[in-house]
């Protein structure tokens, strides 16, 4: 019986598959990711660097002799790469679980194909269990935690040692529980726009069309 790390090891030893010869690719955040990198790092030399979607990612890239470039010095990418909480059948998933969503859904946009990497536990019927991330502007959290409240979540503030964690982007993130999203592009575009959030941690227009799961048997590849 592999154990969740091992299977994540796997997946991203397979995402190695998908990532262009010579090109820039686009790199996620996470646990999985980071095995991610660490696979990455046994062909740096045959691409050109990465797009990174968070201090902590960009910090292990480096570290490991990857270049890393900034988003607005590149055009499109070929390739995303990056973990979720959880996925559903049609490739939409729940993301932030690192506080990174701003800046993953950023990536992912700028990507011709995204590839989710991620154990089997978080394959998951209906999106909603585990708590939604939402990046928030400071002064509108409490407001937002009404808003939430009405479609019937509870929204709390994400703490780190007694505060509010703070993100890359210096703003808060508010985690949703009792939510089910049954339909992910009408609740994103429905939560993208309510004033003070920055990002919403449903990815449905920057969903997966690669999903490599990793299972006991081995790694399985879901195409949506
Ligand atoms: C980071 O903000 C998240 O979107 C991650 O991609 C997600 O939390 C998956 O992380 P793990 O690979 O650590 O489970």
């Amino acid at each position: 019986m592999l154990t969740q790390d091992e299977l994540k090891a796997q997946v991203g030893q397979a995402a190695l598959h998908y990532v262009v010869p010579g090109e820039i690719v686009g790199v996620g955040t996470g646990s999985t990711v980071n095995k991610f990198i660490e696979a990455l790092a046994g062909m740096k030399d045959r691409i050109k660097g990465a797009v990174s979607s968070s201090v902590t990612s960009t910090e292990r890239l480096r570290a490991l002799g990857i270049p890393v470039f900034d988003a607005n010095e590149v055009g499109e990418l070929a390739v995303y790469i990056d973990g979720a909480d959880e996925i559903d059948g049609q490739g939409n998933m729940i993301k932030g679980g690192g506080a990174a969503l701003t800046r993953e859904k950023i990536v992912a946009a700028q990507s011709r194909r995204f590839v989710c990497i991620a154990d089997e536990s978080k394959r998951v019927e209906v999106l909603g269990k585990f708590p939604l991330p939402v990046e928030v502007i400071p002064m509108a959290a409490q407001r937002l935690v009404r808003q939430f409240a009405a479609l019937g979540g509870a929204a709390r503030l994400r703490l780190k040692d007694g505060q509010p964690l703070v993100t890359d982007n210096g703003l808060h993130i508010l985690d949703v529980t009792g939510l089910q999203i049954k339909n992910p592009l009408a609740f994103e575009t429905e939560v993208s726009q309510w004033p003070g959030v920055l990002t919403v941690g449903v990815f449905a227009y920057q969903r997966a069309q690669v999903c490599l799961l990793g299972t006991a048997g081995g790694v399985k590849t879901l195409t949506y």
